[in-house]
C-alpha cells in the first residue's frame, strides 16, 4: 500500500492567479439529477475529484452512460437498477441523493443507508420524511432505506432544520409527483439553485430556489439539457484565506461574488483588503490580521465548510478569536492537529477559543476530513519549518490540483509517497 502525504513548508507570500473550478457541491446532486431525464445531459465545468468519480460510478451502475473528459460529463440515463449498494454508498455520503430521482422515476428505490461520519452523526431523518410526506412508505432494515409510492402526491414538507441535501433529495423527488409541493424551511445555499436551475432546464417547474420556500410543480417527463456548474465558493474562500494570511496578493478568479459574501466580510474584519476585479476578487493579505469572532450558520451565513480554514487563520492571528460551529455537532476534528502545530485553542461543546500566536511550528498531522485537510494546509503555509499531512485523500475529494494551484502562487507544497 502507498502512503501519500502532502508537504507544506513555510511559505512566501502568495502572489499570482488562480481559477475556481466548479462547484463539487452543485455538480454531485446535479449528476444524481441527471437520472431523471429522459434525454441525454451535458455538464460543463465538472471538478476532477474523488467525490465526482464515486457519484459517476453510482449512477453507471444503476444504468447510465457517462463519458467523462476535461471537465465536460455527457449522460446517457436508462436506469434499470433501483438499488445503491453498500459498496458504493459508503464511500461518500452525497449518493444518497440519487434516492429521490429513482424514487421519483422508478416508484421503488433500495440506498445503502450512509455510515456514521467523521463530522458528526449526519443524521437522513429529514430527507425520509420529505418522502414520506409526499406518499412514500419508507422501511429500513438490513443497512437498507427502502421507498416505495406508486404514484407521489404534492404536499407542504417543512424542514426542522434547512438540510441541504433534504431539500435537494426532496425537491428531486418531488419533480414528477401530482400536484404541488412546497418545502419551508428550505436550505436557500447556491447549490440548491444550482440544482433547480438545471432541473428547470430539462422541463421541471421550480420556483423559489435561494429562499425558504420552494415550490414544485409536478411535470410528466424531463428532457436532456446542457448546464455549467457554478464555481466554488469554497474552494474559493480557502484560496482567499491562504492569500489572506501569508500577507499575499491573489486574483481569485471564477467566482461569483454573492455567494462569497460571507467569507468577503470576515477577511474585511480582519483587516484584509478584498476588491472585485472583472470576475473574480482580489485579496491583499497582511500577516498581522485581526482576530475575528465566527459563526457558522446556513446560508447567507457564514459557511461551515470554512470553519476549519477560518480557525486555521485565527491561529495565527493578532487576537482572541471565538468560533461556534452551529451546524454540525461534532465538526471540531481538526483542532487536535492544529494544536499539533502549537495553535492554543480550547473547546467547550460547539465553541472554540483560539489565541493566536506569533509562530505555529510545522508537525506530522493528518487531515481527519475534506475541509480539516485544507485547515492543515493553509497552517502549513505560514508555519515554521515542515508540515507533513497524513491522510490526504480526504483532500482529494474537494479540491481540484490544491498543490499545482498553491504552488503557481508560490507556495511551497508537495506530494510524496
Ligand atoms: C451539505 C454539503 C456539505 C456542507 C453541508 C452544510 C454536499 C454534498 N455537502 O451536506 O459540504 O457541510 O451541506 O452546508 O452538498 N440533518 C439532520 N437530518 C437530516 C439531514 C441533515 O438532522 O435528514 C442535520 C445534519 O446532521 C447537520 C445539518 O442538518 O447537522 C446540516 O446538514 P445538511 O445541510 O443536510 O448537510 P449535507 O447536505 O449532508
Amino acid at each position: 500500500m502507498v502512503y501519500t502525504k502532502i508537504i507544506v513548508e513555510n511559505s512566501p507570500a502568495l502572489r499570482g492567479t488562480v481559477k475556481i473550478s466548479g462547484a463539487k457541491n452543485s455538480v454531485l446532486p446535479i449528476i444524481a439529477a441527471s437520472l431523471l431525464s429522459y434525454g441525454e445531459v451535458f455538464i460543463d465545468d465538472v471538478p476532477e475529484l474523488k467525490d465526482v468519480n464515486v457519484m459517476i460510478e453510482l449512477i453507471k451502475f444503476l444504468g447510465a452512460h457517462c463519458t467523462f473528459k476535461n471537465g465536460k460529463l455527457k449522460i446517457n440515463v436508462d436506469i434499470k437498477d433501483v438499488e445503491a449498494p453498500y459498496e458504493l454508498v459508503k464511500k461518500m455520503r452525497a449518493s444518497f441523493l440519487v434516492m429521490g430521482p429513482i424514487l421519483a422515476k422508478l416508484g421503488h428505490a433500495k440506498i445503502s443507508l450512509p455510515g456514521g461520519c467523521a463530522i458528526g452523526t449526519r443524521p437522513i431523518d429529514l430527507h425520509l420524511k420529505g418522502f414520506q410526506t409526499l406518499g412514500a412508505q419508507i422501511d429500513i432494515g438490513h443497512g437498507y432505506v427502502e421507498a416505495r409510492a406508486k404514484r407521489l402526491v404534492g404536499k407542504k414538507v417543512y424542514l426542522d432544520f434547512p438540510s441541504v441535501g433534504a431539500t435537494e433529495n426532496i425537491m428531486m423527488a418531488a419533480v414528477f409527483a401530482d400536484g404541488i409541493t412546497t418545502i419551508e424551511n428550505a436550505a436557500e445555499e447556491p447549490e440548491v439553485v444550482d440544482l433547480a436551475n438545471f432541473l428547470n432546464k430539462m422541463g421541471a417547474n421550480i420556483k423559489g430556489a435561494g429562499t425558504d420556500t420552494i415550490r414544485i410543480e409536478g411535470v410528466k417527463e424531463l428532457k436532456g439539457t446542457e448546464h455549467t456548474v457554478i464555481p466554488d465558493r469554497i474552494e474559493a474562500g480557502t484560496y482567499m484565506v491562504a492569500a489572506a494570511m501569508t500577507g499575499g496578493d491573489v486574483l481569485i478568479e471564477n467566482v461569483i461574488v454573492d455567494h462569497i459574501k460571507p467569507i468577503i466580510a470576515k477577511l474585511t474584519e480582519c483587516g484584509i483588503d478584498v476588491f472585485e476585479e472583472g470576475t473574480g476578487v482580489r485579496v491583499k493579505g497582511k500577516r498581522n490580521y485581526k482576530a475575528v469572532d465566527v459563526k457558522t450558520l446556513p446560508y447567507p451565513g457564514f459557511p461551515t465548510d470554512m470553519q476549519a480554514q477560518m480557525m486555521a487563520m485565527m491561529a495565527g492571528a493578532k487576537g482572541t478569536s471565538v468560533i461556534i460551529e452551529t451546524v454540525f455537532e461534532n465538526r471540531f476534528m481538526h483542532v487536535d492537529e492544529l494544536k499539533r502545530m502549537g495553535a492554543d485553542i480550547k473547546i467547550e461543546g460547539r465553541t472554540a477559543v483560539v489565541t493566536g500566536i506569533d509562530h505555529l511550528s510545522g508537525a506530522e498531522v493528518k487531515a481527519t476530513d475534506l475541509r480539516a485537510g485544507a485547515a492543515l494546509i493553509l497552517a502549513g503555509l505560514i508555519a515554521e519549518g515542515k508540515t507533513i499531512i497524513n491522510d490526504v485523500h480526504h483532500i482529494d475529494r474537494g479540491y481540484v490540483n490544491i498543490e499545482e494551484k498553491l504552488k503557481n502562487l508560490g507556495a511551497i507544497i508537495y506530494r510524496v509517497d
